[in-house]
């Protein structure tokens, strides 16, 4: 293990950082998410590993919900005990941020985005991860049933308890996240980024309007699952592996995997392979290409595939004739 810790490959130029919109911070290209992998079904060492890996390699964004397991707490649990075994001395090199809004406990008070959840919430989260902070904290879902001056206003309030240091919205609707955009910023807390799902397969936010939103607001945008949870990879071009994420079944239904998109994914392969890339780094790449994207939250099994993902920030521009065989591909 003491390959990875402060092994003097961080910053070397592995990792590139960007702007978050127009704020203060800048974010590693690609960050690491902590939904899979982090849980108890993937031994402590593991996991580890993959978090020391990512540091080593100058990846200083870590995401992380309260819900993130399983058990629900678990990702933050064990980013606790990395924390406190391996990084606490690099704590202000890290920007770790968590997120509440899905289910977690319980009773009336465990889920969605009342004042009383979103507040409870991040205490127990600082209690699993023991920080003091974290550096963002994100309303995880939009929630129809709460006016959204009481979460807005919680966000407020939460960054000037001290227990985070900006605010992100996750998954809103385009109108109210230009409601929420306006309200943090009259109250002097502005939103520092929005996270969505964006990727080859999935352009949604787009469709929708919000990156341009984002972009005319001078905001930040992190696209989660940019490998649409490993199809943008070579994982199922040839069959489904063992100990997969589609074997695991939860998130991932074999059901998705039709010919039709197989022959897709095998098209965008080939692709990648001309530009003399893996189709991970080249799904990778076709996100950060997007001017108002600031990092691509990757989840990874291992230190290889995150090794391999971090290649995406290497990848050469895309050619016009390149994206257009991208949308024939996919259309
Ligand atoms: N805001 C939200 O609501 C929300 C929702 C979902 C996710 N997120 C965030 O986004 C993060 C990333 O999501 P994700 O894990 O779905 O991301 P992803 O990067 O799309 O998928 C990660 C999975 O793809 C496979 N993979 C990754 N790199 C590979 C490579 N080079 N070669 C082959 N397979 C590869 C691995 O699956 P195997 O396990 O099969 O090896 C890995 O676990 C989460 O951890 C979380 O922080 C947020």
């Amino acid at each position: 293990m003491e390959k990875y810790i402060a092994s003097a490959t961080r910053y070397d130029g592995t990792t590139q950082y960007k702007r978050c919109g127009e704020s203060g911070i800048l974010l590693p290209k690609v960050s690491l998410g902590f939904w899979h992998n982090f849980g108890n079904l993937t031994p402590y060492e593991r996991s580890r590993e993959i978090a020391l890996c990512a540091f080593d390699h100058g990846i200083t964004h870590f995401d992380l919900a309260n819900n993130y397991g399983p058990e629900p707490g678990e990702a933050e649990s064990r980013l606790g005990k990395i924390l406190k075994d391996d990084l606490a001395p690099y704590r202000d090199e890290l920007f770790i941020c968590t997120k509440a809004a899905y289910d977690m406990w319980d009773g009336p008070y465990g889920s969605w985005a009342s004042r009383k959840h979103l507040t409870a919430s991040l205490d127990q989260s600082l209690r699993r991860l023991g920080l003091d902070y974290v550096d963002l904290f994100y309303c995880h879902r939009y929630d129809p049933n709460t006016p959204l001056d009481e979460t807005l206003q919680t966000l407020v309030d939460i960054v000037h308890s001290g227990k985070a240091l900006y605010v992100g919205i996750s998954r809103w609707p385009l109108e109210a996240l230009r409601y929420g955009m306006r309200y943090l910023k009259e109250h002097g807390v502005p939103m520092l980024i929005y996270q969505g799902r964006f990727h080859l397969l999935d352009r949604a936010p787009h469709e929708e309007g919000i990156l341009d939103e984002l972009q005319s607001e001078g905001k930040g945008f992190i696209s989660f699952s940019p490998l649409s949870q490993g199809l943008l990879t070579d994982r199922y071009l040839n069959g489904i592996p063992e100990g997969s994420r589609m074997t695991e079944g939860r998130f991932l239904k074999q059901n998705v995997l039709t010919q039709e998109l197989l022959d897709k994914l095998r098209a965008l392969n080939n692709l990648a392979q001309q530009r003399g890339e893996s189709l991970a780094q080249m799904s990778l790449a076709w996100i950060l290409n997007h001017k108002v994207v600031t990092s691509v939250l990757v989840g990874a099994s291992s230190t290889q595939q995150l090794e391999t993902n971090l290649k995406c920030m290497q990848s050469a521009p895309f050619s016009d004739d390149e994206l257009d065989i991208i949308e024939r591909i996919l259309k």
